[in-house]
């Protein structure tokens, strides 16, 4: 059996309640690492996302954030960030969403990404483009790098020796865009140029559960959505994305790949 649209955006809407209802409340904060933190409120949003799918469809498989991978290798799979901007939530900043997708046989089939503080459901279906509070939306024309408001992000492993930091790309871009946030919800970034909001992303070290559900939004709505290099498989992990306009994609993979 396969879910509805309906049916996981009432699933994000519930899951975005919980977040609403505890924004700037008292609730405890837990460190995965120096600077990677988990509140009470990323895991009573998982709890309820993972009731839901779990009692509907008990055999499918789930990747999500705070529980990890469950039911291994079954064809039906979801991607859960129950809370996606979790430093922002932690600081009081209203910048955050519930990301919830599914996929089948690899192809991501439906996606929502919900803003609980703005009431923004940015929601798709692959093959039927994407919405935001159910109205058609349409990535930017800017074709121009000096035309493009970007947004970015920079991972919890920043410092590691490692790990890829984007310390290397960011300045390049720098110096070739309109201008360039960091808005701390990879979800909202996709969305909002999926919607016209913003010109671009990109962002390196993400997570499936970070970009599933937008990377759909994005792709339905017209944009391109790609790793680093190029390749439109977006979920394998480490992660990284590229989101714009087709033809500001290409440049900035050129400026990406140090070739313009
Ligand atoms: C983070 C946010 C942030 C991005 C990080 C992600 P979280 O997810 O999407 O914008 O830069 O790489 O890990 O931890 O808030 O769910
Ligand atoms: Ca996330
Ligand atoms: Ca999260």
């Amino acid at each position: 059996m396969e879910p509805t649209l309906n049916q996981i955006t009432d699933w994000a809407h519930e899951a975005g309640a919980i977040l609403r209802a505890g924004f700037r409340q008292k609730f405890a904060i837990f460190h995965k690492g120096p600077i990677d933190l988990v509140t009470e409120m990323d895991r009573r949003s998982e709890d309820l996302l993972l009731e839901r799918i779990r009692t509907t469809f008990p055999d499918h498989a789930i990747f999500s954030e705070e529980s990890g991978r469950l039911n291994g290798n079954h064809a039906s799979q979801w991607f859960v960030d129950p809370l996606d901007g979790t430093v922002n939530y932690a600081h009081g900043i209203p910048i955050f969403s519930v990301s919830l997708a599914y996929a089948f046989e690899g192809e991501l089939r439906f996606g929502v990404v919900y803003d609980p503080i703005h009431d923004e459901t940015y929601a798709a279906e692959v093959g039927r483009g994407a919405t935001l509070n159910g109205v058609a939306i349409h990535p930017t024309q800017v074709d121009r790098m000096v035309d493009g408001l970007l947004v970015t992000g920079f991972p919890y492993t920043l410092g590691h020796p490692d790990k890829p930091d984007n310390l290397d790309i960011f300045p390049r871009m720098a110096r070739r865009a309109q201008g360039i946030r960091r808005l701390g919800s990879a979800a909202l970034d996709l969305c909002y140029v999926a919607e016209g909001r913003l010109d671009g992303y990109w962002e390196v070290e993400l997570q499936p559960y970070d970009l599933a559900a937008g990377v759909l939004i994005a792709r339905e709505a017209g944009s391109a959505a790609t790793r680093l290099d190029g390749d439109t498989e977006v979920l394998t992990p480490p992660c990284t994305i590229v989101a714009a306009n087709p033809r500001l994609h290409a440049l900035m993979l050129e400026v990406i790949q140090g070739n313009s």
